[in-house]
């Protein structure tokens, strides 16, 4: 079969950026007939296409795991030797500038593992796209450069597939003979064949209404199953807020008469914005009080927006190849960062993205899988989605908005959605939007899109009190990256603030652009020397080195006015305390417990932003900090100073943890932040010596009316060997077994526990009768988390790494996307001493000399071993 020649080819194939050529064909129009059923559907493709440009090669079709069983060109059916497949494709020599291509294919969704194509999940039907999943469903020249318009017919049995969804509008629909039903669904936007979509199944619709800015009403419907209806308005209300969001910042109104979102149980990523028709992993669709967490709250409100605003940044305007994929991924991700900080609030949303940029992209830029936002090559695209692209390429719109303002910025979107509508766009057509729209020179900034790796920036400040002036002097370097060797310097713009530290007062927020390797900027009328506030609100994604004292770092943790810059003093403060007690060196500790009483005592601070302050680096933050990581000294060092500031400060965080309970559960602000810094103050009780911490968090545990409380609880619980450890897992477990989202929760806070047995309480668990491969949250809740738990995965034994490695040889025989999104864990051999290291590679070798592994973890595994 094509599948079987495709899988043996000999060396992957390596897809460059600089190869890319317009298509041959066009396809303007597409008809697709669906037969659909579990076990097997037949899919019937109408493609009209037409020569692009003056060429005679012939049409060719990508395909993958599929056969043509039949091919008609004009209506009339070819002989065997008229078409030949090629890597899956079809191939068909076509005389004239226009024809009509028809085929029919045969799948089985339910042998469907890989979730990508036509797949079944939970009794729906269901298909997954992005980026080449179109290929799975029909011979398609799959590329987001072909937009088409698409009328789909689909066919079912009427009481297993009630509800038949597609792209665009309803249009007609019908009963047949033997119980069976059909409908029909208009898509009149031209699209890439990645955003197309349908949904079949015994689906409850939780339905709505919009009305847009010009007065037209669109009907909104999320449709989940019948017992899940209850949680989903929460999604419905993200979803009207996004609409009018997008509305009011970036004039951007909703096109089609309807918007429908579809909640699945089993799905590779987050969501996918197919037009009209949304498809949801459910963790982002369902909530309440009682299984969903306020992060939960926030995520299921930020990815809505996300896939909604998607309709504008990546459909409208799509991407001409996948190398382009930032420019609606990194686009849309700063425009849901921003909806949400102005649903709830711009410092915590702040420093929560910058906390997760740090744990995710600076790790990947700084090791074996580093790659330009706009990559230059890649073997598998589905290894692309990534922190680099969605989380980096925020940073880089960020920074274009922060240098134009935010007029100028509007008149840059305005340009570019304007100017692109319809069409398949590049990175740099948006940055020329920009230039054109906003008036900005970007040259040299275009290398934030060519050049990989975080830029390390070195900022010292020394005063002169002869001539009462400072010089702050900037140097940037880059390390080097996989394939660049040779970086020229970045612009980077930097907010900076001198403070007068007696007045406690600054003159005002400046935006220094530093363009050269080395730099200086002289400040004139300072008596005294100023203490330096720089990168504020995280200007740009860099690392900053400063040579601000530890009094220095205090004083700004107080006092500093930008609040993401007083977190990270706070920070850097913890960082300092920790590192050097990690080298052996006698540290101020108490100069970091002052600093958490002056914040936890100041009754004008926001409680949400207080639980950020006072919240203490993550092991893998520190090792990160470290050339070599030492799991073990890292864990000793924060374990122990979060003891400390338990234990010094324990009244006070008596106080806040009986203060913050509430009577009723609110999503009001002022609710989760009381219960963030409920949950803040009691892991610290728990951390202290204080002999009933879990008494504490058992009576939370069993109290709370929530799941943000309960899960904390039983999160502080699980670090630790109390009986009541086991007592809450219990609980826990019996109360939710049969709620895969919620029982994903008992997996995942097992996994994080900073617990001596971690490693073999996974290896138990990856044996539960409850844990499945076949689901990729189940997989993420056990060994996503255990591979960011960095004193448990890197036990010195080496356990860990097999277990992960173990995982991924075999989910990489299902779902070769989800295994290779485990691999980076391991390749980050490089940061550890030769043991670790070793073991590490080993485990890499070994998933690397498996027969018949995929394109995807071969692409991790090996690169993760140079
Ligand atoms: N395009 C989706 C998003 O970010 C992500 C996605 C990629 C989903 C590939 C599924 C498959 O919104
Ligand atoms: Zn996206």
């Amino acid at each position: 079969m094509a599948d079987m020649i495709s899988t043996h080819a000999a060396a992957p194939t390596i897809i460059r950026r600089v190869d890319y050529r317009p298509p041959d064909w066009l396809v303007p129009d597409v008809t697709l007939d669906f037969d659909l059923d579990s076990a097997l559907t037949r899919v019937r493709a109408t493609l009209s296409v037409t020569r692009n440009g003056d060429h005679d090669r012939p049409l060719r079709l990508d395909g993958e795991g599929i056969v043509p069983l039949a091919v008609c060109v004009d209506g009339r059916p070819l002989a065997q030797d008229e078409w030949h497949l090629e890597a899956g494709a079809l191939i068909i020599a076509l005389p004239d500038g226009a024809h009509s291509v028809e085929t029919l294919v045969e799948l089985s969704p339910e042998g469907n593992s890989k979730l990508m194509g036509l797949y079944a999940s939970g009794g729906l039907l269901c298909t997954q796209c992005e980026a080449e999943g179109f290929r799975r469903i029909t011979f398609f020249p799959d590329r987001p450069d072909i937009l088409s318009r698409y009328s789909v017919r689909m066919e079912a049995d009427k009481a297993r597939f009630p509800i038949l969804l597609a792209n665009g509008d309803p249009i007609e629909q019908g009963d047949l003979a033997e119980g069976r039903h059909w409908a029909r669904w208009n898509d009149p936007f031209p699209k890439p064949c990645y955003l197309f979509a349908l949904v079949a199944g015994d689906l409850a619709c939780n339905a709505d209404r919009f009305v847009t800015m010009s007065g037209r009403e669109v009907q909104l419907g999320i449709w989940v199953r019948e017992a899940d209806l209850a949680r989903t308005d929460h999604a419905m209300q993200a979803l009207k807020n996004s609409m009018a969001w997008d509305e009011r910042v970036y004039g951007r109104e909703y096109d089609l008469d309807v918007f429908n979102i579809v909640a699945v149980a089993d799905f590779n990523f987050g969501a996918m914005e197919n037009k009209g028709l949304n498809i949801f992993n459910s963790r982002y669709i369902l909530a309440d009080p009682e299984t969903a967490t306020d992060i939960d709250y926030d995520g299921v409100e930020g990815v809505v927006a996300h896939e909604y605003f998607h309709n504008w940044s990546g459909n409208r305007v799509t991407c001409r190849d996948w190398f382009q994929l930032s420019l609606k991924e990194g686009f849309t991700v700063f425009r849901d960062q921003n909806f949400s900080a102005d649903m709830g609030s711009h410092a915590v949303k702040r420093i929560e993205d910058v906390r997760i940029l740090r744990a995710g992209q600076f790790p990947e830029d700084s090791g074996p899988l580093a790659h330009p936002v706009r990559p230059e090559s890649y073997m598998e695209i589905s290894n692309f989605y990534t922190a680099t692209i969605y989380n980096k390429g925020a940073e880089l719109i960020r920074m274009m908005a922060l240098m134009l303002g935010a007029e100028r910025f509007r008149a840059g979107t305005d340009l570019y959605f304007d100017r692109h509508d319809g069409q398949a766009a590049t990175c740099e057509d948006f940055v020329l939007a920009m230039e054109e729209g906003g008036g900005i020179d970007l040259t040299q900034f275009r290398r934030w899109y060519e050049q990989a790796g975080t830029p390390h920036v070195r900022a010292l400040i020394s005063h002169d009190t002869v001539s009462q002036s400072v010089t702050l002097t900037l140097e940037q370097t880059m390390p080097p990256t996989p394939g660049q060797t040779d970086k020229q310097p970045m612009a980077i713009p930097l907010r900076t603030a001198l403070f007068d530290p007696i007045t406690g007062q600054h003159r005002g927020d400046e935006l220094l652009m530093l363009t050269e390797d080395k730099q200086s900027f002289t400040f004139a009328g300072f008596p005294a020397a100023p203490i330096l506030s720089i990168n504020r609100g995280f200007s740009a994604p860099v690392i900053v080195e400063t040579n601000r004292s530890q009094d220095d770092l205090a004083f700004l943790s107080a006092h500093d006015d930008d609040p993401f810059a007083r977190y990270e003093a706070m920070q850097q403060l913890m960082v300092n305390v920790l590192v050097g007690r990690i080298a052996g060196h006698a540290t101020d500790d108490a100069a970091v417990v002052d600093a958490v009483r002056n914040i936890i005592t100041d009754p004008l601070l926001d409680p949400a932003f207080v639980a950020e302050v006072i919240r203490l680096p993550s092991e893998a933050y520190l090792g990160d900090q470290m050339r070599l990581v030492d799991p073990d000294a890292i864990h000793a060092a924060r374990d122990a100073l979060q003891q400390q500031i338990g234990t010094a400060l324990e009244p006070l965080w008596r106080d806040i943890h009986a203060r913050t309970k509430a009577n009723a559960f609110s999503l009001s602000p002022a609710a989760k932040g009381a219960r963030k810094l409920r949950n803040a103050a009691l892991h610290y009780l728990v951390a202290s010596d204080a002999q009933d911490g879990p008494a504490i968090a058992f009576a939370q545990f069993s109290e709370a009316d929530n799941m943000t409380e309960r899960q904390a609880a039983l999160g502080a619980l699980a670090n630790g060997a109390s009986a009541e450890r086991e007592a809450a897992l219990d609980i826990f477990y019996n109360r939710y077994a049969a709620d895969a989202l919620t029982l994903d929760k008992w997996f995942q806070t097992q996994a994080f526990a900073l617990h001596p047995d971690t490693v073999e309480l996974v290896a138990r668990l990856s044996q539960h009768k409850d844990f499945t491969l076949a689901n990729p949250n189940r997989v993420r809740s056990l060994f996503g988390a255990f591979a960011g738990n960095q004193w448990g995965f890197h036990h010195k034994s080496g356990k860990g790494y097999r277990l992960l490695a173990d995982c991924i040889i075999a989910l990489d025989r299902l779902n070769p996307q989800t295994a290779a999104k485990l691999v980076p864990p391991l390749g980050r051999w490089k940061r550890f001493e030769e043991g670790r290291a070793a073991l590490m590679r080993a485990e890499l070798q070994r998933i690397l000399t498996q027969p018949g592994l995929s394109k995807d973890v071969t692409e991790q595994a090996g690169k993760s071993l140079e």
